[in-house]
């Protein structure tokens, strides 16, 4: 049982509809909810000494919900950025995204980007919000961005590497999720971190995501320190046995 915590955790926020659902509330107030619950995990992260935490928050799924709901959600994003400014200065929290920043609404992208520049200089916990984000789609805009730098062209591609890959992901300096978290019982990933999270370590809980507290991402840890992180490779006990 180890105690390192991880340097990087992915969470993927999912239940808001359900938790409202079970409560005879609007798809709305469980997104309102849910809110809650990620400025409570952000907290929580930066008092645990979390490194690097991102947040799904939007996929490029996501637009197939009604106008409404879409509406909704991204009006809560602008709010958040907006309003969380000293929480951030007191915390040292520094924000970045992932994800097709030019499929957002124009002020969503002036949002994110003032506050990712009002943060930059910040050394605490960095929270990375995937909005608009998809795996897949990074890694075709990752390709795309290859291909633009000129560093490659086509006569180069069979000399083509993973690291040529991963230096144009979304942020390409944040080390690859230690853990991904996902809230409210699916076991899939929804096209969260398909590159970076090759080896992440999974943690499915049943909790609705607006029912989250602190107490919940620290279960999620200890059970992450009960894992045996190989990599491919054999356990270390293995490895002292002679083969
Ligand atoms: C997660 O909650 C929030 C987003 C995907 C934006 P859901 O809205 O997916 O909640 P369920 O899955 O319907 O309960
Ligand atoms: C994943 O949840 C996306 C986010 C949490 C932002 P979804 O609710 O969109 O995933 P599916 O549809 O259940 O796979
Ligand atoms: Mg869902």
């Amino acid at each position: 049982m180890g105690t390192e915590i991880p340097v990087h955790v992915g969470i993927i926020m999912d239940g808001n509809g359900r938790w409202a659902q079970m409560r005879g509330r609007t798809r709305s107030q469980g997104h309102l909810e849910g809110l809650k619950a990620a400025k409570r995990i952000v907290k929580a992260a930066s008092d645990m000494g979390i490194r690097y935490l991102t947040l799904y928050a939007f996929s490029t799924e996501n637009w197939k919900r009604t106008a409404d709901e879409v509406g909704f959600i991204m009006g809560l994003i602008k709010q958040y950025l907006r309003g969380e400014l000293d929480f951030y200065r007191e915390n040292r929290i520094r924000i970045r995204h992932a994800g097709d920043a030019a499929g957002l609404p124009l002020d969503i992208q002036a949002e994110l980007l003032s506050a990712a520049a009002d943060t930059a200089a910040f050394e605490g916990t960095q929270v990375i919000l995937a909005i608009n984000y998809g795996g897949r789609d990074e890694i075709v805009r990752a390709l795309r961005r290859l291909a633009a730098s000129g560093r490659m062209t086509g006569a180069d591609m069979p000399a083509l590497t993973e690291r040529d890959i991963a230096a144009c992901l979304d942020n390409p300096d944040v080390p690859d999720p230690d853990l991904i978290i996902r809230s409210a019982g699916e076991y899939r990933t929804s096209n969260f971190l398909l590159w970076e999270g090759a080896y992440a370590e999974l943690c499915v809980s049943p909790k609705f995501w607006p029912d989250w507290t602190g107490d919940d991402l620290a279960a999620a840890l200890s059970v992450f320190q009960g894992r045996d992180r190989r990599f491919g490779g054999i356990p270390a006990v293995a490895a002292a046995v002679k083969s």
